[in-house]
């Protein structure tokens, strides 16, 4: 079974396909120099970069791949959370070559492919607890099959990837500047009281990097602000800030495995799950609590179509599929249950 993945939900326009669980090959066009230049993702030109941009990879990867649309049989497409034009844009194209291939369509749930691409070509353990960690969302799910995800907590204001990137701003980095900060983190050492572990002082699962973003803007203004930033200075501050968001992010895993004892395994996915203190210490701690820890591959942390090929295929294995009537939905709003069985 060959299964296309279609992931157009910011700014990355991608495709990829697997046959029967494996992955066989995958096309990417990145938007993100044309955003960096307004430090942002801005919708509009992300729809228009989408449009422009899907025909002509789809082509490269079936020549590429010596396949014809005729030998697909399934197409998954990202229905959710994201921009509205940009996932049109891939749903809309999706739609096309289901109808006129008469073949079954899935819309995929963007934040469930990013947890099941954990298991790109490794053994899935169920239950699981799944960290997904990305620009957009920080939530915590149990994972009791491909498709039953429970949600558990998640972020109530900035996630973390967007706390990265808004600290990143105010040192002057470009967008997005998660992936910078960690490899100055990696030189530097970090300082455990310079920056708080924001909202623990409860017993949710929740999430709120905001408080984390006020404090480190603080100590930026107080200690850099104006001065041509030593180098070592910075390499120190990124430690401390990839430290605390990764002993936050590790505490509420050990606190969602203390409810839920019976999760085997503890998945860390999205685009933050690339960085290594978050990797570090969650599967630190996975080891110490007695679970098995995954994580994906570095280059399938973040947005990619290999993971939504990959869902497609655990899901079409459980005869999971929509009717072309699919809605796509933006983020902000629920996602709904609405998968058919065949
Ligand atoms: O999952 P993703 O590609 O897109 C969303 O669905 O949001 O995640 C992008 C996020 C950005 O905030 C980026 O700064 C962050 O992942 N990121 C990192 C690292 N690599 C990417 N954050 C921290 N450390 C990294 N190594
Ligand atoms: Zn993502």
């Amino acid at each position: 079974m060959i299964c296309l993945g279609i992931e157009t939900s910011c700014d990355e326009t991608a495709l990829a396909l697997a046959r029967d669980g494996k992955l066989l090959d995958s096309v990417l066009a990145s938007q993100a120099d044309l955003h960096a230049i307004f430090g942002g993702v801005v919708p509009e030109l992300a729809s228009r970069e989408h449009y422009r941009f899907i025909g002509p990879l789809f082509d490269e990867l079936m020549r590429r791949n010596n396949l014809m649309a005729k030998n697909l049989d399934v197409i998954a497409v990202t229905r959710g959370p994201g921009l509205l034009g940009s996932l049109l844009v891939g749903s809309a194209f999706a739609k096309a070559l289901a109808l006129s291939l008469d073949i079954p369509l899935i819309g995929v749930n963007h934040l469930h492919a990013h947890l099941l691409a954990c298991g790109i070509g490794k053994k899935m353990v169920f239950p699981a607890l799944g960290l997904l960690v990305s620009g957009g969302h920080t939530h915590i799910y149990k994972v009791d099959a491909p498709d039953k995800f429970h949600l558990l907590g998640r972020a109530l204001d900035d996630a973390a990837g967007e706390a990265f990137d808004k600290i990143g701003h105010m040192l002057g980095m470009k967008y997005p500047a998660g992936k910078r900060i960690d490899e100055l983190a990696r030189m530097g050492s970090a300082d455990k009281k310079l920056l708080p572990r924001p909202y623990l002082d409860n017993d949710n699962l929740d999430f709120s990097f905001s408080g984390l973003k006020t404090a480190a803007s603080q100590v930026i203004q107080n200690n850099f602000s104006g001065k041509d930033l030593p180098d070592n200075a910075l390499k120190d501050f990124c430690a401390s800030l990839n430290l605390a968001i990764a002993e936050t992010l590790a505490q509420k895993v050990k606190r969602a495995l203390k409810k839920y004892p019976e999760c085997k395994s503890v998945w860390l996915a999205g685009g933050v799950a690339a960085n290594s203190m978050a990797r570090e210490s969650i599967s630190a701690l996975a080891l110490k609590e007695g679970k098995s820890f995954m994580a994906p591959e570095l280059r399938h942390c973040t947005d990619n179509a290999a993971m939504i090929a990959f869902a497609g295929c655990l899901l079409a294995r459980k005869g999971c599929h929509h009717g072309l009537e699919l809605e796509v939905i933006p983020r902000g709003r629920k996602i709904p249950d609405d998968m058919l069985y065949s």
